[in-house]
């Protein structure tokens, strides 16, 4: 592996030369949502409260700008409005999410809930309508504030409650829904909801709470996947991933031996943590993170590792649950040095990889954490070729955020080189990319940023009650590259001045 010194990743970055354009036949474009982020309607038709509520209606001073999503984009009763800025883009897909309190209104199968279910089929038959494949998430980090009461995500018990809410949707909504992804996300649910407070429920029990989470979320994905293997598989023919999200860890100095050492621990630590039990022949977490957790649980004083492997029983029933590698992609940070990063808290995920990060690298956008490094995805693709036995593998996000404005060349230059990295991977590298989701379809309440962070193709005026969506110049780029398969060269879409710098 060819690895470049971040002054050539700073350099590649920024010239955006695009080597191939042209995307193979039967690659597919969407666009991706998710539940809470767009739909409001919050407490209305038998809809409960879930976490997000929760969170920003106790705590609301942990929102950026104090929002929430009780109304957000109002999906729930203006979806037509969304099929027709999808039907505008032109994409073959649209990923978006359901709510398990929308669904299940106790978080158990006990009681079903007719309007939850009326909403998505009217939303599925649109999109029928409109030649749109719905690609359907069934967790996406809005979980029942019920089921977080008994512990959510820590509660082993959780394997069964989310399965029974598979078995509804499956049955549901399987005949109009051939892809699914089990769940968004695990890294995000595990180590920023409950190893800290970066997401709802904000638990923060670090180093412990984290990796509860993840022995249950695994198993959980794991018996979804086997259900519908078992049960519907064999009538509704459709398939189920999971998508992993992953920060890309490079070394700072890639002649440093030690650092591409750590470099190659936190990718297995944050992406390995649970791609490895799933797409590795020998399945279970990575050896080096058992082996990590291990050695720290010790020296803090615990009497067992506070991650354990799994059994033989649950490494053999997690491997091989994924018919695709879903990646969720948005940025590269830098590893620097061996030893304990200054943030770290004790215990912690972060404490256990036994590296510093960096965040100084690539271009900026309106999150801190989002390091425009296209070369770093790049990278991360090849690795996951490499790592897990050359898998079919989907894009289901990657996206930019900016401050809202609606010549938006940030977002444009950020698709153009991201995509540009992708094809270099298929053409020069053989890796199985078949589809991409662009994140995403209109602004919305992004989580602890609120408002604050758009990411989206429309802009969303929520100071307007009608909330009236607007197309960004994002949205014709990505309308036009859809249309011909090919990258736009389009004088139109191109910065004239760096002017989205300004912006940020
Ligand atoms: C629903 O929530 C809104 C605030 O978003 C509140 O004004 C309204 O009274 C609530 N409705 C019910 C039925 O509780
Ligand atoms: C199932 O779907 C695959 C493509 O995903 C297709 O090749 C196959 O013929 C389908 N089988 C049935 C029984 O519909």
């Amino acid at each position: 592996m060819a690895w470049l010194t971040a002054l050539s990743i700073l350099a590649v970055c920024h010239t955006g030369l695009a080597a191939y354009t042209k995307f193979p036949e039967g690659f597919t474009f969407g666009v991706a949502t998710a539940s809470h982020q767009i739909e409001g309607a919050w407490n209305v038709s038998g809809k409960s409260e879930n976490v997000w509520d929760r969170l920003t209606h106790t705590r609301p001073e942990m929102i950026a700008d104090g929002t929430n999503g009780d109304v957000a984009c109002d999906s729930y009763h203006r979806y037509l409005e969304d099929v027709e800025e999808l039907t505008y883009l032109g994409v073959d897909f649209y990923r978006f999410s359901l709510s398990w309190s929308r669904i299940l209104p106790t978080g158990f199968s006990d009681h079903v809930n007719p309007d939850g279910i009326r909403y998505y089929n009217a939303l599925l038959d649109a999109l029928a309508e409109k030649n749109i494949e719905p690609l359907v998430t069934l967790f996406h980090w809005d979980l029942p504030q019920s089921l977080q009461d008994l512990g959510g995500w820590t509660n082993s018990k959780m394997v069964d409650y989310f399965r029974d809410y598979s078995d509804v949707c499956y049955r549901e909504f399987g005949d109009k829904i051939k892809s699914w992804i089990t769940i968004n996300e695990p890294y995000e649910v595990c180590e920023d909801a409950y190893g800290d407070i970066k997401k709802a429920p904000a638990l923060d029990s670090h180093g412990i709470g984290n990796y509860l989470c993840s022995d249950n979320l695994l198993k959980a994905h794991a018996e979804s996947y086997h259900l519908y293997n078992e049960k519907y598989r064999p009538t509704q023919n459709g398939t189920v991933m999971i998508s992993i999200n992953s920060i890309w860890y490079e070394p700072s100095d890639p002649e440093n031996a030690e650092q591409v050492a750590l470099a190659e621990t936190a990718n297995q630590f944050k992406f390995g943590w649970f791609a490895h039990p799933i797409f590795t022949n020998e399945g279970g977490y990575p050896e080096v993170m058992i082996e990590n957790v291990a050695k720290q649980s010790a020296a803090e004083g615990f009497s067992k590792p506070r991650l354990e492997q799994f059994d033989d029983y649950w490494i053999q029933r997690i491997k091989g649950t994924s018919d695709f590698l879903g990646i969720n992609h948005y940025a590269t940070h830098l590893i620097t040095g061996p030893g304990v990063d200054p943030i770290a808290k004790s215990p912690s995920w972060l404490k256990d990889t036994g590296s510093i990060t960096s965040l100084e690298v690539g271009g900026d956008s309106a999150s801190e954490w989002l390091r425009v490094v296209p070369t770093g995805f790049a990278n991360l693709l090849r690795w996951c070729k490499s790592s897990y036995n050359d898998p079919p593998i989907y894009i289901t996000e990657n996206g930019f955020s900016d401050r809202g404005t609606l010549q938006d060349y940030g977002r444009i230059q950020y698709y153009n080189d991201y995509l540009s990295a992708i094809l270099d991977v298929i053409y020069d590298d053989g890796v199985r990319v078949l589809g991409y989701t662009a994140w995403t379809l209109m602004d919305n309440f992004e989580w602890r940023a609120g408002f604050t962070e758009p990411f989206g193709f429309y802009h969303v005026d929520i100071t307007d009650p009608d909330l009236p969506r607007t197309p960004k110049l994002s949205a014709d780029y990505y309308r036009q590259l859809v249309a011909n398969r090919e990258l736009p060269q389009d004088e139109r879409f191109k910065d004239p001045a760096n002017k989205y710098k300004e912006e940020l």
